[in-house]
């Protein structure tokens, strides 16, 4: 037996030998170890997140040395320093790598790939720190309307601020994680998780006074993802009780207590994909929403495909229940629909939305939308000839596709997971946003190099209508409305950055909140606790 596989295992290295090394090759760079090391930061920072630690590919196709020594050192360098017109951005040419970084990488990449390290239990728990014990935390808030206040993430300075929506002060600024991917609020909204893509989450009390941090963890070495558990009803009351973090490397999540961020549980998301069974060892875990209709998180495998139901409800027994659902490959980012029982997950470079029915769970749609679709969490509106919808813009196209939402009434659900609309942008565009008491669609072109200082307004309620433009000094993006709904606040990101509040029904400056470096992402806390989108 033991023979048998052994020969099968030879016999495959035979073939996978004459695959994957035919063709006439380079012969592998010698680097040093402090080359290697050097090289290994910058592809870590600069390659993986498109192309995976294991260099397997995912929005970036496969770049493992079988791949990389069929192209000459010159070939490849000409790849990273300019760019390509498929995707591959010029990294020498937009002023991030020099030339000598360039041909560093180009040997890194013919060099077989270092084995990440790993990220434990042991490591995760080692990482803990409380910094303000339960016990010592206020029982009821100390700040008058916390409610409006937002997270801001100063990206490049590693730092998050607190603002009040209602006065417009920065209240506080505190130390995160390295580029702060997101922010999320328990299900009570008292407490501000943010999620560094270092994997570290620091976690905020928004009812004492002065904020301050509570708790963090280190739950890995590359993350994107947070969220709380939500859910109150039938199955128990687990409001604030559990936080969940996806993370690319290791590929893994984890489950802690969501008031200290105390680890309880690490699970693998190491998959096969969907639809051809290959195993990747580098299944990472995108995009993360809290179900309101059951005890469950929905989460979203991105090279396998898979969004998986994970059932928290007996994880103080150490169980998860998961449930798998195919959908499409390269799952990244997604929202709920107003009802908060559908999730609209991009599958962006199949360039499809997916559709998951959390109650009934399963897939009830693959909709074929613009190129590279990039919601964030998507905006949720009425349109008045096509009821209930919901939309996402594109990173590789101008486009926004507004898709219907509303498979239950008899008037709508013709247009149920249907493209009903689509509106036009000038190019690329990373954020679309809108509220249930606004009239208008926001959309940035903060990719888009003719158009970055440009947001474009769209009005809901006379879709056929052109847009309006709102022209800032500096580069623009991301919208987030305060709780109200009546205010709008875009970040200009720049090292001298600042917010700008805009008044949403007559579109006029209306604040500005300097002394901020480089903001990108706003949170408010009661739309973010109540999925207001
Ligand atoms: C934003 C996503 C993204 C990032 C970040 C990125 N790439 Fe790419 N890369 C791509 C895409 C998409 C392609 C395919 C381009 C095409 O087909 O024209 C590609 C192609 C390549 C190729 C050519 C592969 C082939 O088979 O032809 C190489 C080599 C490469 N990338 C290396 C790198 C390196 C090194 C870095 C970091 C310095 C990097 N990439 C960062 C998206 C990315």
């Amino acid at each position: 037996m033991t023979k048998r596989i052994f020969s099968l295992m030879v016999s495959m290295l035979v073939v996978v030998g004459t695959v994957g090394y035919s063709a006439a090759l380079e012969s592998v760079p010698k680097l040093s170890k402090g080359d290697m090391v050097k090289a290994g930061d910058l592809y870590f920072d600069r390659c993986s997140g498109c192309h995976g630690a294991l260099r397997q590919g995912a929005t970036g196709p496969n770049i493992a040395p079988e791949k990389t020594l069929k192209k000459t050192l010159k070939k490849l360098e000409g790849i990273i320093y300019n760019g390509t017109d498929g995707g591959m951005p010029g990294w020498g040419k937009a002023g991030f790598m020099t030339k000598a970084e360039t041909t560093l990488m180009a040997k890194f990449i013919q060099n077989t790939p270092p084995e990440p390290p790993q990220w434990g239990m042991k490591e995760i728990k080692k990482s803990w720190k409380v910094h303000v014990p339960v016990a010592d935390r206020p029982k009821k808030s100390q700040n008058k309307g916390w409610e409006n206040f937002f997270g801001v993430i100063q990206r490049d300075a590693g730092k998050v601020s607190i603002i009040d929506g209602d006065s417009k002060k920065i209240l506080v600024t505190l130390d995160s994680g390295f580029a702060v991917h997101i922010l999320r609020t328990s299900a009570s909204g008292r407490y501000m998780y943010s999620i560094g893509r270092d994997g570290k989450v620091t976690m905020m009390d928004l009812w004492s006074n002065p904020i301050k941090l509570v708790a963090e963890l280190k739950t890995g070495i590359d993350a994107r993802s947070i969220d709380t558990s939500k859910y109150k009803g039938k199955k128990g009351n687990f409001m604030d009780k559990y936080a969940i973090v996806g993370n690319y490397w290791p590929p893994h999540y984890v489950i802690m207590r969501g008031d200290t961020l105390e680890p309880m549980k690490v699970v693998s998301s190491a998959s096969y994909t969907y639809d051809t069974n290959k195993f990747m060892q580098e299944t990472r875990v995108a995009a993360i929403v809290a179900s309101h209709h059951a005890p469950e998180w929905v989460l979203t495998y991105k090279e396998a495909g898979i969004v998986n139901l994970v059932d928290y409800s007996k994880i103080e027994e150490g169980t998860v229940i998961e449930t798998k659902i195919n959908a499409e490959r390269f799952l990244h980012d997604g929202g709920w629909d107003s009802t908060k029982r559908y999730f609209l997950v991009a599958a962006n470079m199949r360039d499809t939305i997916s559709v998951i029915d959390t109650v009934d769970r399963k897939l009830v749609a693959n909709i074929e939308v613009g190129t590279k679709p990039h919601p964030g969490r998507g905006a949720n509106w009425k349109d008045p000839e096509f009821g209930p919808v919901w939309a996402t813009v594109h990173l590789g196209e101008g486009l926004v596709s507004i898709i219907g939402t509303d498979p239950k009434s008899r008037k709508y659900k013709k247009n149920a997971w249907k493209v009903v609309r689509e509106w036009k942008l000038d190019g690329n565009s990373l954020f679309v946003k809108t509220h249930p008491k606004s009239n208008h669609v926001y959309c940035d072109n903060t990719i888009n190099p003719n158009k970055n200082k440009v947001i474009t307004v769209f009005n809901s309620k006379k879709p056929n209508d052109p847009p309006v433009e709102l022209t800032f000094e500096k580069v623009v993006v991301h919208m987030e409305y305060n709780k109200k709904g009546d205010e709008v606040w875009v970040s200009l990101w720049d090292k001298e950055g600042e917010l700008v509040v805009i008044d949403d029904k007559t579109l006029k400056i209306k604040a500005r909140i300097k002394g901020l470096v480089s903001p990108t992402g706003k949170f408010n806390v009661y739309n973010t606790t109540h999925d207001v989108y």
